[in-house]
């Protein structure tokens, strides 16, 4: 089976990225033919600086690298690197009612927040349809919010195939329910945007910092506590198997338990968590070249499988005259 999900360059990646995204992705490199990529297109609808956008795809590629996605088992490349896929954006682009665009929620949102849109932000999912498209993926592993970008996909995919004869895969969502919304700092869902994010690869200072900053409740320190309502009890769970977390409930309830103190164990839980992968990391990032030869051989692999789907496209739509 083959499972395709990709991530924006657009900033520093945290613990929801991780565990949301990051990690069930690496696993599937175990069972499914994995496919693997940094959106750097779409990345371009958010971000104008271009020397950023050149440095976060190289972290977010040192990111997945250091925490085990395997370019031998995986297809893992950047998105412009395989240029067809803007090709097949175009002609997608003729099978995708406006109405359907305007639609969608994250165009909605971004207009509410007072972006002036322009067209790459109005058309961002039909992108993100020829990405999945192009590869034939059957299975797409995505948070709910992406879930109405599947469905547009599905939409252009059946379409098409309608129209011009069986030529694409369609592709299923894998929306893990059991995935829940990793709280920030705040309290609100942990995003790159909102400032309130504790970074995998962090530097030790800045994330204990954001650890003790995290948001409780005013409960006095001996009165019992919910563990439901704490944000520092929802981000150790991550942490934590079902035994260690069901005595830290107990901790909670019982009383006599100071925010403080699990904020410490949080923090020394996470940084113990990913030392491994920082070591990793740092031994990537210290072979000069290593990176963009694995991207480089990824796009290749990512090219072959796209090469079949592009030249049957161009055939059913009257390309090759
Ligand atoms: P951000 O909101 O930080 O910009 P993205 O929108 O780029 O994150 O999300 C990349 C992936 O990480 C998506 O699959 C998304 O569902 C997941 N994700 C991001 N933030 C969280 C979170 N706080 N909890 C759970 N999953 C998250
Ligand atoms: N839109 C996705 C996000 O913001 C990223 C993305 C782009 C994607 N192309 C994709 C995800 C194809 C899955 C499949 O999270």
């Amino acid at each position: 089976m083959r499972v395709l999900s990709g991530i924006q360059p657009s900033g520093t990646l945290h613990i929801g990225n991780y565990f949301a995204m990051m990690r069930p992705m690496i696993q599937h490199q175990r069972d499914h033919t994995l496919f693997c990529f940094i959106v750097n297109y779409h990345a371009l609808t958010t971000v104008s600086d271009a020397e950023a956008l050149r440095r976060d795809t190289v972290e977010v590629a040192l990111d997945f690298l250091a925490l085990g996605l395997d370019p031998d088992k995986a297809v893992f490349w950047v998105q412009s690197d395989v240029p067809e896929v803007c090709e097949l954006t175009w002609i997608l682009n003729n099978q995708t009612s406006v109405g359907l665009l305007e639609r969608a929620h994250s165009y909605k949102d971004k207009l509410a927040k007072g972006f002036k849109p322009h067209n790459g932000l109005f058309s961002y999912p039909v992108l993100m349809a020829a990405d999945i498209l192009i590869m034939q993926a059957n299975a797409v592993p995505v948070g709910k919010d992406q879930k109405q970008h599947l469905e547009i996909t599905r939409d252009i995919a059946m379409r098409f195939n309608h129209h011009y004869g069986e030529t694409f895969t369609i592709p299923e969502p894998w929306i893990d329910d059991h995935t829940a919304i990793v709280p920030g700092i705040d309290g609100q869902k942990m995003s790159k945007s909102y400032g309130n994010t504790l970074d995998i690869f962090g530097d030790e200072k800045v994330i204990r910092k954001k650890v003790m900053k995290i948001v409780t409740d005013p409960t006095p320190l001996e009165d019992p506590k919910d563990p439901d309502k704490c944000n520092v009890f929802a981000l150790i769970s991550l942490f934590m198997d079902e035994t260690e977390k069901s005595q830290l409930a107990e901790r909670y309830r019982a009383g006599g338990l100071g925010y403080g103190e699990v904020k410490k164990e949080l923090f020394a839980r996470m940084w113990e968590f990913f030392a491994p992968y920082r070591q990793r990391r740092a031994e990537l990032a210290a072979e000069k070249g290593l990176v963009h030869e694995i991207l480089a051989k990824g796009a290749a692999k990512a090219r072959d499988y796209a090469a079949p789907t592009m030249e049957k496209v161009r055939r059913a739509v009257g390309l090759n005259y």
